[in-house]
């Protein structure tokens, strides 16, 4: 199975992030694309696609990422596999990682399977769109306010996708 990430980031966070998703992956840098430089087109050259944004202005995806999600969100991608990583800020705490929940509504339509939830369990926030309360749509992370636990949320996300890729 052919792995691409891809990552909008705008101070270098969830690029640091989508680097070390690689390497417990075993993704070549090559393979790890910033989507403000990468032609939506690129997607079809992999079975699972690692997609990254962090969360800004009230709630929004990374900026970098407007352009790109409108070429791949008509995208035919039935039979290939989608998962989310995001980098937010739990005192921001109506929004939390927001990002996470707008790239799963916008690639809905592309019939990808989403795979990779995580339990909701150990954060600290009152809303997100990432969540449905008890999961959320993918792996988010708050590198602001808890880094210590990046570490272990990466390996045990990353564990999964595997055994569900
Ligand atoms: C102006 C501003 C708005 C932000 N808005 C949100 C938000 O609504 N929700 C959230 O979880 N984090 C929010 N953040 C936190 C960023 O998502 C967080 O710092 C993230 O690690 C940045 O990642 P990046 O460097 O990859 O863009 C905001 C940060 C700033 C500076």
């Amino acid at each position: 199975m052919k792995t691409g990430i891809f990552y909008g980031s705008a101070t270098g966070t969830t690029a640091d992030v989508a680097r070390r998703i690689g390497k417990l992956m075993n993704v070549a840098d090559a393979d790890t694309h910033d989507v403000a430089s990468t032609a939506p087109s690129a997607v079809g050259n992999y079975d699972l696609l690692i997609m990254g944004s962090s969360t800004w202005g009230n709630g929004e995806i990374e900026d970098d990422w407007y352009d790109f999600l409108d070429g791949v969100e008509s995208l035919d991608l039935h039979g290939r596999k989608i998962a989310l990583f995001g980098c937010g800020d739990e005192t921001m705490s109506d929004t939390f990682c927001d990002a996470v929940g707008v790239l799963y509504e916008r690639l809905k339509g592309t019939v990808a399977e989403f795979i990779g939830e995580f339990p909701a369990e150990g954060y600290h926030y009152d809303r997100s769109a990432a969540s449905d309360g008890a999961t959320m749509r993918g792996l988010v992370l708050d590198e602001v306010n808890h880094p210590e636990l990046t570490a272990t949320r990466l390996r045990d996300w990353t564990d999964k996708i595997k055994n569900e890729a």
